[in-house]
């Protein structure tokens, strides 16, 4: 018996060049490295160039994706770009990374689900490549949440940085056995009721301006955690795993002590745990597979590893991924 899975044949990523360290914020603003690093572990983050656009960083870690995938983009015919910060309101910056990747076939639009964006487009191109619509997909987060960052405001400016990563997935019949490669489950969750806790104070339909992002920061910090531990514990229950079959812990990158806190309630290994939020701050949609990209750098992900992805952010949204690499 087979079945029909989306495997991930490569994952690529793009930072920008400019480093912002904490010591550079503290010539802005009133904070510390000191208080940087003790409440969210971030040391530095990039910062995209003048002019240089989200899809442009979209289309550069798609490349490096699909090199890694040994694939050529006309193979794609799905691309699935989450993103809060697009290059215009309209069109949906995966069409400019598909004519910059040179394809004309298929389908390509945004998804906008902030820091869970990546694993709200995991589910979308899974039930898209499953349902037989679609064959191979790209899966990119990119952000510049630099340009709706207020940078007088240090409780928020601080914590996010830019950056892109993609995934390649590709719809394969695998044996139907615990060994089976690809994306084994993915769950979605929001609560509008927080909407209010974590959002931008613009858009087209309500003051037709970008807007600045803003936060309690405390009040996301609180919930956190619980809400990415009641997720994970959906796709264990769905899938028979428990903590410790779990290879690599990849979590969306808002703050150490999350993610930290998350790994211990959970039961992960410390040893398990993939973090990048120290180098690139708060990429949002692109933190997983930025974080994802760079454990595969460093050859710390094998095949037939168990791999979960989780985030949580605006909305509230939040959510979580079981992969077989
Ligand atoms: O991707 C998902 C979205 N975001 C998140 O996951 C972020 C979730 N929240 C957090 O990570 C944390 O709440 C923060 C890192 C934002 C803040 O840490 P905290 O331990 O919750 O600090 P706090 O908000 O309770 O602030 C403590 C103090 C405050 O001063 P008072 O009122 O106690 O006098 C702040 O004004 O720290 C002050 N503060 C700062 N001080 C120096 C806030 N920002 C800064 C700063 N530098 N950058």
């Amino acid at each position: 018996m087979t079945v029909r899975r989306s495997v991930i044949l490569g994952c690529g990523s793009y930072l920008p060049h400019q480093v912002l360290t904490n010591e550079d914020l503290a010539r802005k603003v009133d904070t510390s490295d000191e208080w940087i690093v003790q409440r969210t572990g971030i040391h530095e983050r990039r910062i995209a160039a003048p002019g240089e656009l989200t899809s442009q960083m979209a289309t550069n870690a798609a490349r490096s994706a699909l090199a890694h995938a040994r694939l050529d983009a006309q193979s794609i015919d799905l691309i699935v770009l989450a993103t809060s910060t697009p290059d215009n309101t309209f069109p949906a910056s995966a069409v400019s990374v598909q004519a910059d990747l040179g394809i004309t076939r298929g389908a390509a639009f945004d998804l906008q689900a902030v820091c869970s964006g990546f694993v709200y487009g995991l589910a979308t191109a899974d039930a898209l490549l499953k349902s037989g619509a679609y064959s191979r997909a790209l899966v990119i987060g990119a952000e510049t949440f630099s340009r709706i960052l207020d940078w007088t405001d240090r409780s928020t400016c601080v914590l996010f940085g830019d950056g892109a990563g993609a995934v390649v997935l590709e719809a394969q019949q695998q044996p139907e056995t615990r060994e089976a490669r690809g994306i084994l489950s993915v769950h979605l969750r929001s609560d509008g009721r927080y909407k209010s806790k974590l959002y931008v104070d613009g858009g087209p339909s309500s003051t037709g301006t970008v807007g600045h992002l803003r936060m309690e920061g405390r009040e996301v910090f609180r919930h956190a955690v619980a809400m990415i531990t009641d997720v994970v514990m959906d796709a264990f229950k769905a899938t028979g795993y428990t903590a410790d079959d779990v290879d690599w812990f990849i979590p969306h990158q808002a703050n150490k002590r999350i993610i930290d806190g998350s790994a211990h309630k959970l039961g992960i290994a410390p040893a398990k745990i993939v973090t990048t939020v120290d180098r690139h701050g708060n990429t949002s949609a692109a933190s997983i597979p930025l974080a994802l990209a760079d454990a595969l750098a460093e050859r710390r992900i094998k095949r037939g590893d168990l791999l979960l992805f989780e985030a949580m952010g605006g909305g509230f949204t939040w959510g979580a991924a079981l992969v077989r690499w």
